[in-house]
């Protein structure tokens, strides 16, 4: 989870047999040198990084400045002065210094979002022993993933926390749920399937190995953990959090993430209109969520099962997490439910 993860986060999450990852995408990468060498020191578990593979923003100067018309009314709403001009350095997600890091580091597993990096990339992390494991949100992106030789892959259903994987920038609308998603990807596939999205607690897990995964990965439910870098408002929001109160929306990044809904992106979404390449439109909405307050403008990302959460240390969460998958698989191997008594 970008700017949610944290080394202690990943080391507790290694230490208690999960996967304990680094979210990179928006690191740089001095610290993503450092934080890695820091979850080495404090696991001799595997561990993730995860990075983004999206291309190049491209600058389309007559929707950059349609966009910053649009966001006009609320730069003055919030007397923010003008929207800023793009400033974007036009890189691409994953780059030649990001590869050279990882082949120098050899982390046991690397992870990708919004697609992988091409066949070189990949080719030198797999001769370097790295395990190489990427997004999915529907069972085309599954297939590709697999021919392109991915080890896993993450079936991310519609009802995941944050950015959408879709090896495409997609609409707000177009997203299949975890539990269709799931046994088509297992169907689709051979290899080992991780499902993602709605997965709050133990029932969560069992229902997602009964779909045919292997493994799941839980963002939202993490959030909630004093090791995470979740800020004390959104730690706040999560208290109160109910199953209604997200909203896809690609108008704040330029691709489509779930996050709190507010008024801003719900008036975005209703006068939609091409926007400026992910992570370019940041630099037009990066003041308005910062000065918004949370039903105004904001970017709290968190999934629609944030309800769930539970404020614990992450390795008491693992805990209780494995205990309450066991005791579902326990409760319905017991043999079949008892007969329905015979109508009176
Ligand atoms: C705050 C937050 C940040 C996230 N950042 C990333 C990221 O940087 N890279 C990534 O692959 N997925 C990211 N995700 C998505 C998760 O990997 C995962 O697919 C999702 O959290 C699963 O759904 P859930 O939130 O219902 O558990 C993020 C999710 C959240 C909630």
């Amino acid at each position: 989870m970008s700017l949610s993860s944290t080394p202690e986060l990943a080391i507790a999450v290694c230490q208690s047999g999960g996967l304990g990852s680094l979210g990179c995408g928006e690191t740089e990468l001095g610290k993503v040198r450092a934080e890695a060498l820091q979850v080495r020191a404090g696991t001799n578990r595997p561990f993730n990084l995860n990075f983004f593979v999206h291309p190049a923003p491209r600058a389309d100067p007559a929707v950059f400045s349609a966009s910053r018309e649009r966001l006009a009314p609320w730069y003055d709403k919030f007397g923010l002065g003008n929207p800023a001009d793009a400033k974007t350095d036009g890189r691409a997600g994953f780059d030649a210094a990001k590869l050279a890091l990882l082949l120098d580091l050899r982390p046991p597993v690397v992870s990708f979002h919004f697609g992988v990096p091409d066949d070189q990339a990949i080719a030198s992390l797999k001769a370097a022993g790295v395990k190489l494991i990427s997004s999915a949100s529907t069972v085309a992106e599954a297939v590709e993933l697999e021919r392109r030789g991915m080890d896993a892959i993450i079936a991310q259903g519609w009802e995941a926390g944050g950015h959408r994987g879709s090896h495409r920038p997609t609409a707000p609308w177009e997203g299949v749920g975890t539990m269709a998603l799931v046994p088509q990807v297992a169907n689709a596939v051979k290899v080992p399937v991780i499902a993602a999205g709605g997965v709050g607690d133990g029932r969560g897990i069992a229902a997602a190995f009964a779909l045919g995964a292997s493994g799941v990965q839980m963002g939202t439910a993490f959030l909630s953990c004093p090791e995470a870098a979740t800020d004390t408002v959104r730690r706040k929001l999560l208290r109160m959090a109910r199953d209604t109160d997200t909203i896809v929306t690609d108008s704040i990044s330029g691709r489509s993430a779930r996050c709190r809904r507010s008024r801003h992106a719900e008036a975005m979404e209703t006068t939609r209109k091409p926007l400026p390449d992910f992570p370019m439109m940041y630099d037009l909405t990066y003041p308005i969520i910062s000065a918004g307050f949370d039903e105004e403008a904001s970017f709290h990302i968190y999934g629609q099962i944030a309800a769930l959460n539970r404020e614990l240390p992450a390795t008491e969460l693992m805990g209780r997490l494995v205990e309450e998958a066991v005791a579902v698989f326990a409760t319905l191997s017991r043999g079949r439910p008892d007969p329905m008594p015979p109508p009176a």
